[in-house]
């Protein structure tokens, strides 16, 4: 008994949980995705998985994303960079109703599915069909081996290491750090990036890691904010543009882990529907860093305080108007629109952690929940 006991402490590297760990790991395993790939001081980027296929990339119709859960999260955010850089039309799908829809599909179309296990179900049936109709499949998974990642013909590993929580984190990021990395190498091949904005890409790729370590130095201070609101009955999460799936995963990990009813939605949805929710019992996770969406969600956070709404934002360093209105104020590293969500997204995971921990849950391994679903 006591030697297990030790081994499981062992084994959590002295935090009190996997989750709190594999939070924690992230400026090394983002470093890890992105190393003998990225060398931003020589202007290089090589992805060796994707190379034999680039021509099928670049003259892709259309790029089709599927993926369940987080992993979906991080194909949302895929869409906007692959169509900010490589400007092929993107569709992001939940593996399961691509699947079933009878979708069409065929040569020319180039499938990217994204999965930290390379096991789920839905997603291993749905490129099955799909390649069976002539679709060529990129596999962006973590389980080195996995079943998606063997029958894929291209792909790259996301090198985070095993995820031992069951609410995915690292493996998040990591997969945006790597689908980040595709649309880069598919946008200077096909000449729809300048090389400066590439370079320019590079480097704020390049500091990421850092700028993850500086998020998660906030840690005190976003475990106070989550006691502040650990008894609310509902969250809303809102964010636009690049942060705007950043807003969905941070509502996805509140409800895996604190079993708190959250919603994400486009901060410019809300007056179609949330709206009428808030309250001042609702508080309001707003992702709200400087971007070109920024004044917009600062007129979204006056209609929320109009309607005494608690406001929860994570802002840009530097930014002196949203701190006076919002109630309270995560101050993050400024970084480009389209790396920011890597960063952004570092505070929900801690909000969602210490909310789930200071209501006595095991957020290792959320009821109901399945590391892996192979299950359709
Ligand atoms: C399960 C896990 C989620 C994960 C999803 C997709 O629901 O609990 O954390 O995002 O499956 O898993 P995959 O391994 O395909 O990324």
């Amino acid at each position: 008994q006591k030697l297990d006991m030790d081994l499981a402490a062992i084994e959590k590297g002295g935090y009190d949980h996997f989750m709190l760990k594999e939070i924690f790991e992230q400026p090394q395993t983002i470093y890890d995705s992105m190393r003998g790939r990225l060398d931003a001081p020589k202007g290089t980027l090589t992805l060796g998985g994707i190379r034999e296929h680039m021509d099928l990339l670049k003259n892709a119709n259309r790029i089709i994303i599927v993926a369940c859960g987080t992993s979906w999260h991080a194909g949302l955010v895929a869409e906007y960079m692959i169509e900010e850089l490589c400007r092929i039309p993107v569709e992001v799908e939940y593996a399961s109703e691509f699947r079933y829809r009878n979708p069409v599909v065929g040569k020319g179309d180039v499938i990217i599915a994204i999965s930290q296990s390379g096991e789920t179900a839905d997603t291993l049936v749905a490129i099955d069909s799909a390649r069976e109709k002539g679709a060529i499949i990129l596999g962006v998974c973590n389980v080195v081996g996995s079943s998606i990642a063997r029958i894929s013909d291209a792909g790259a590993y996301t090198h985070a290491g095993p995820e031992i929580g069951v609410a995915s984190t690292k493996a998040f990021t990591a997969q945006l750090t790597v689908l980040a990395l595709i649309a880069l190498k598919v946008g200077i091949e096909k000449g729809t990036i300048t090389a400066q904005r590439f370079q320019h890409l590079l480097d704020e790729m390049n500091a990421v890691p850092d700028k993850v370590a500086t998020a998660l130095a906030l840690n005190d201070q976003v475990h106070k904010i989550a006691e502040k609101y650990k008894d609310a009955r509902d969250f809303l999460y809102l964010g636009r543009g690049y942060n705007f799936p950043v807003a969905l995963e941070g509502a996805l990990k509140l409800k895996e882990i604190s079993y708190i009813h959250a919603e994400g939605y486009p901060a410019a949805e809300m007056k179609h529907g949330p709206i009428a929710l808030v309250d001042e019992n609702l508080p309001v996770v707003i992702v709200a860093t400087k971007d070109s969406y920024y004044e917009k969600i600062v007129s979204n956070i006056q209609e929320i305080k109009a309607r005494k709404g608690k406001v929860i934002a994570v802002v840009t360093e530097g930014d002196d108007t949203i701190p006076s209105m919002a109630d309270d104020v995560i101050v993050v590293p400024a970084a480009d629109e389209l790396v920011a969500p890597i960063i952004s997204v570092i505070p929900l995971q801690l909000l969602a952690y210490h909310i789930g921990v200071s209501k006595g849950y095991d957020v290792d391994k959320p009821r109901n929940l399945a590391k892996s679903v192979t299950v359709e």
